[in-house]
Formats: C-alpha cells, sequence, structure tokens
C-alpha cells in the first residue's frame, strides 16, 4: 500500500466540492457477500446465464428464485463493514457527492448513504414478472412466504427486482449517474470495471476532467485509464484515506 498514493488521493479529496463514487461488490466482501468474479465468486460456481437472465427465469423460475432465496438468506446475515461506513459519511459531508452502486445487497442503504444510486437494483424488492401495473414492493422476509414469490395484486409470478444481463438500467438512476460524472474526483471501488454501462462511467468522468481513481485488490482494464490505482481491501484503504482527511 503506497503511501504517497494515498497521500495524493486525500489530497485531491480534500480540495474538491463533488465527488462521485461507483462501488462494486469487492466493497461488500468483508462483509461477507460473496463476489461475481473474484475467487469464490457466483459466477465461478453458476452459470450466470442459467440464473440471471430473463430467459432463464422463463425457463425455470424455481430454479432462479431458489438461488435468489439462498442469496437473500446469505446477505440477511451481513452487516456493513467500515468501507460502506467511510462511504456514507462521505455521501454527507462533500457539497455534492453521488454514490452509485452496482451491488443489490442494500448495505450501502443499511449504512445511511446519501444521494445512492442503485443502478443494479436490489435483493429486496420484487415486482411483478407479467407486469401487470402493481408497483414494485418491498420484501425483507427470509425464508420467502412462498417460493417463488407471487405478485400480490394478479396473484403472477413475482421477479427479483435486480437487473439481470441483456436488460437496461433504471432510466433514472442512469440518467443521475451520468450527470454524477461532471465531478472533481470520480472513485471506483471494488468492481472488476467489465460490465457495462457502469464500467463506462469512469471513463465518461475522466473525458469530463474528473480526477479518476481506482481502489481495487486487483487490478482491472480500468487500471491503465485512471489517474490512480491503488491495489488492497476496500475497508483498509477507505479508512486510511478517511484517516488521511481527518484535519
Ligand atoms: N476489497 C476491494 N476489492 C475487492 C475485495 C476487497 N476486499 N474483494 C474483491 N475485490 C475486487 C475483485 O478483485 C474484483 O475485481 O472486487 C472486484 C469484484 O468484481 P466482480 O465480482 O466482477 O463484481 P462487480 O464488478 O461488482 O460486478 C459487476 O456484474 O455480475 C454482475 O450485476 C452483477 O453488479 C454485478 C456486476
Amino acid at each position: 500500500m503506497s503511501d504517497e498514493k494515498l497521500d495524493l488521493l486525500a489530497d485531491r479529496l480534500r480540495r474538491a466540492s463533488r465527488v462521485t463514487i461507483l462501488t462494486g461488490a469487492g466493497v461488500s466482501a468483508a462483509s461477507g457477500v460473496p463476489t461475481f468474479r473474484g475467487s469464490g465468486g457466483l459466477w465461478r460456481q453458476f452459470r450466470a446465464e442459467d440464473l440471471a437472465t430473463p430467459g432463464a427465469f422463463s425457463r425455470d423460475p424455481v430454479l432462479v428464485w431458489e438461488w435468489y432465496a439462498w442469496r437473500r438468506e446469505l446477505i440477511a446475515a451481513c452487516k456493513p463493514n467500515p468501507a460502506h461506513d467511510v462511504v456514507a459519511r462521505w455521501s454527507k459531508s462533500f457539497e455534492r457527492c453521488t454514490v452509485i452502486t452496482q451491488n443489490v445487497d442494500d448495505l450501502h442503504v443499511q449504512a445511511d448513504t446519501a444521494n445512492l444510486l442503485r443502478v443494479h437494483g436490489s435483493l429486496w424488492e420484487l415486482s411483478c414478472w407479467r407486469k401487470c401495473g402493481a408497483s414494485p414492493w418491498h420484501d425483507e422476509s427470509v425464508p420467502l412466504q412462498t417460493l417463488p414469490p407471487l405478485c400480490p395484486a394478479c396473484g403472477g409470478l413475482a421477479r427479483p427486482g435486480v437487473v439481470w444481463f441483456g436488460e437496461s438500467l433504471p432510466r433514472r438512476e442512469m440518467e443521475a449517474a451520468a450527470a454524477a460524472c461532471a465531478c472533481d474526483v470520480f472513485l471506483t471501488v471494488g468492481t472488476s470495471a467489465i460490465v457495462y454501462p457502469a464500467a463506462g462511467l469512469v471513463h465518461e468522468a475522466k473525458r469530463g476532467g474528473a480526477f479518476t481513481a481506482e481502489l481495487n485488490l486487483d487490478p482491472t482494464p480500468a487500471s491503465a485509464e485512471v489517474e490512480l490505482a491503488i491495489h488492497g481491501p476496500a475497508d483498509r484503504l477507505l479508512s486510511d484515506i478517511a484517516q488521511r482527511l481527518i484535519p
């Protein structure tokens, strides 16, 4: 962990008024939430195309729900870690700070993060698969009352409120995320930077003149693009930088 790099990033943050933070699964790793592509990652054990696409759900909604029920049970036992706490503190301490998360575990919500954009949805939101007109609803029951859960309005299948491969991201969140690329510092934390459109945001911010930095355990395709790449565990790196920001 190079102190100069941490000092440089802390200095940039100290002088910034507009900060945008993009987070991925690596931020929740220290809370016990499995990542997708790191060691022991979900996509190493399961085939995304069998579990996280509309086609997979049409083919076998029970299989898909069993998998989401398993993830809900696992994540229900997880708590925010120091990485979430630092991001939550920063979300309220800069003139403008936007937090864009790809995570569906809502640990940023639990950490009381302000200006949070959940661009891949939430494991704790459900909606009607048949789009009967019912508004999406919040459901934190573990275990789920029925498997598969049903739409309270039409009695049809409910689906998890997450964005699956091949689906568009929520327009309001993505428009706000694009606007937040106009910032002084754009920080990506704990993401492999390969899933678009979220992985494109750091490049957009760089084009807009933002100072870009990556905090991640391993190098990613973005490491060579950003002004500063620091590799290590998110909870330790963020806590270290936060320490440096204390006057
Ligand atoms: N601290 C920092 N980074 C970590 C840590 C840690 N403790 N543990 C793992 N990482 C890094 C890994 O090196 C990896 O580069 O976090 C990254 C996690 O990458 P992915 O598992 O690919 O997760 P993410 O980038 O969030 O995935 C994006 O893909 O599967 C879809 O919709 C899903 O939102 C997800 C999207």
